[in-house]
């Protein structure tokens, strides 16, 4: 997060949707420090609830800022698509729920595509995106993309070499025509560590709300995370362009990657009414990093 600042309006804020604190906490807790002592009482780590109420705060901003944003593209007809990539369990479904949760869902749509059936596996490969892609005024959210071809289905064994090395030549291509028509195309990859992913599978495994994320090419995830990585490292280099980056964001704290795609989406527009406090809208670059070629 850019900034930690606490006010007692953001405290009270975020205290009311705290259901573990009841009316007679509220009329006690006039500052942060009576707010400190409530949560020693109780044994709470106080550190933590400062966290959240500070993410609250952000996040409530940022969202003020993608309703206003997401007027001026309809006004101005403008084509938005952003992709979500990157490992199973990264935070991809996580980050578009916050983005989208108080925009107009008529001028928005989330796109998850699900594995190509028989009859789309016999057609060109861009054939079924291309029917998503955003129409004037849109803001299309991609739930995984084209760069299922790129990583998950070498990985997988889902396409041939073949397969994978025509995509591999047409995507500069493909995303240089979407960008000389002038569609906004802006390529995330959440980047997740390890034993972060590790522990998210086991969090999904036993929590009855998250078990429907979890399918069997997850469970491969950490035991082909080599792969995966070779796989990434190709994607990056031969994607990599001028015309269409990739962005990198790091989503090991997963809260601090939702405000911060916000952020890096929002910096890439001057949109009537933008709030211009580098507090607001300008990304952390901790978090938040453009592709660099090392060699
Ligand atoms: P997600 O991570 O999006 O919840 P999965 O981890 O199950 O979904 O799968 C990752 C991606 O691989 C999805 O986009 C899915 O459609 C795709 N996929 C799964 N099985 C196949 C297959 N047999 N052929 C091609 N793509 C597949
Ligand atoms: P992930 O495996 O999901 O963590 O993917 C991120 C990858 O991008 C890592 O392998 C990093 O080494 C690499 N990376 C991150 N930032 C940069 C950068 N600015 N330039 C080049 N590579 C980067
Ligand atoms: C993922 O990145 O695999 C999921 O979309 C994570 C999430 O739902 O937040």
């Amino acid at each position: 997060m850019s900034e930690f600042l606490i006010t007692d309006d953001s405290i009270k804020n975020t205290l009311d949707s705290d259901k573990r604190l009841t009316n007679a906490d509220f009329s006690k807790i006039k500052s942060r420090a009576d707010l400190e002592a409530v949560f020693q009482e109780r044994g709470r780590d106080y550190s933590k609830a400062l966290f959240n109420i500070e993410y609250e705060r952000q996040l409530e901003q940022l969202q003020i800022e993608l309703v206003k944003w997401q007027r001026w593209i309809a006004d101005t007809q403008q084509r938005v698509a952003i992709i979500f990539e990157g490992r199973d369990a990264a935070g991809k479904g996580g980050s578009i729920k916050r983005f989208i949760e108080h925009m107009n869902p008529r001028s928005l749509r989330v796109v998850a595509l699900n594995k190509p059936t028989d009859l789309e596996k016999k057609q060109w490969y861009f054939r079924r995106y291309i029917k998503e892609l955003p129409n004037a005024g849109e803001i299309v959210f991609f739930d995984r993309s084209w760069y299922n071809r790129a990583v998950v289905e070498p990985v997988m064994g889902f396409c041939s070499e073949e397969q994978y090395q025509q995509f591999m030549r047409q995507v500069p291509e493909f995303e240089h025509m979407l960008f000389e028509d002038g569609v906004h195309v802006i390529k995330l990859w959440f980047s997740i560590n390890k034993e972060e992913q590790s522990r998210r599978f086991d969090d999904r495994r036993s929590n009855p709300l998250k078990q429907w994320k979890l399918s069997p090419v997850d469970e491969k995830g950490q035991e082909m995370w080599e792969r995966y990585t070779y796989y990434k490292e190709q994607m990056f280099a031969h994607t990599h362009t001028t015309f269409s980056p990739w962005t990198i964001i790091k989503t090991n704290k997963k809260k601090i990657a939702r405000l911060e795609s916000i952020r890096h989406v929002l910096s890439k527009f001057e949109y009537d009414g933008k709030e211009n406090a580098n507090t607001t809208v300008l990304p952390d670059p901790n978090v938040v990093m453009r592709f660099h070629r090392s060699i």
